[in-house]
């Protein structure tokens, strides 16, 4: 038995050892926003913070995160009450297919908490200092997403708005 802190709530999970966080989520607790694309890493399908971070869910185990507080593309918002990053990628219809947008809106909101606290130490901008995202470093820290109907530019546009 493991213990996991998923958007705020405890669940008790009975998994093997080996299971991935993103089978756990998807397989054992419904939490089916989070998808899967690649389950090698490199689509950004099933990105989830883990305390805040990005991580890829396909890449850990379940068992890796007991104590830590997971987060969902389920815990940003609901249907009636979507978050501002979630209001941006309507707004500007960032999405064509919609497959990698949980994906990609957990991780959006993931880079513009690390812009806020500095992260990584060696980037120029900071929202907390006034200076806007570029559109190419928006790109540039996105570029562990994917998103295969090239939908890049409304999801630039919606990412600048929302850090707005
Ligand atoms: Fe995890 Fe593609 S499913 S990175």
């Amino acid at each position: 038995m493991i213990n996991l802190t998923i958007n705020g709530t405890e669940h008790e999970l009975d998994v093997d050892v080996r299971t991935s966080l993103l089978d756990a989520l998807r397989d054992h607790l419904a939490l089916t926003g989070t998808k899967k694309g690649c389950d090698h890493g490199q689509c950004g399908a099933c990105t989830v913070l883990v305390d805040g971070r990005r991580i890829n869910s396909c890449l850990t185990l379940a068992v890796m995160h007991e104590g830590d507080a997971i987060t969902t593309i389920e815990g940003l918002g609901t249907p009636g009450n979507l978050n501002p990053m979630q209001e941006a990628f309507l707004h500007h219809d960032g999405f064509q297919c919609g497959y990698c947008t949980p994906g990609q809106i957990v991780s959006a909101t993931g880079m513009l908490d690390e812009v806020g606290k500095g992260w990584p130490s060696n980037v120029s901008a900071s929202l907390d200092g006034g200076t806007e995202l570029s559109d190419e470093e928006i790109s540039e820290r996105m570029s562990g997403n994917l998103c295969r109907c090239s939908a890049y530019p409304n999801i630039v546009d919606a990412i600048r708005t929302a850090s707005g």
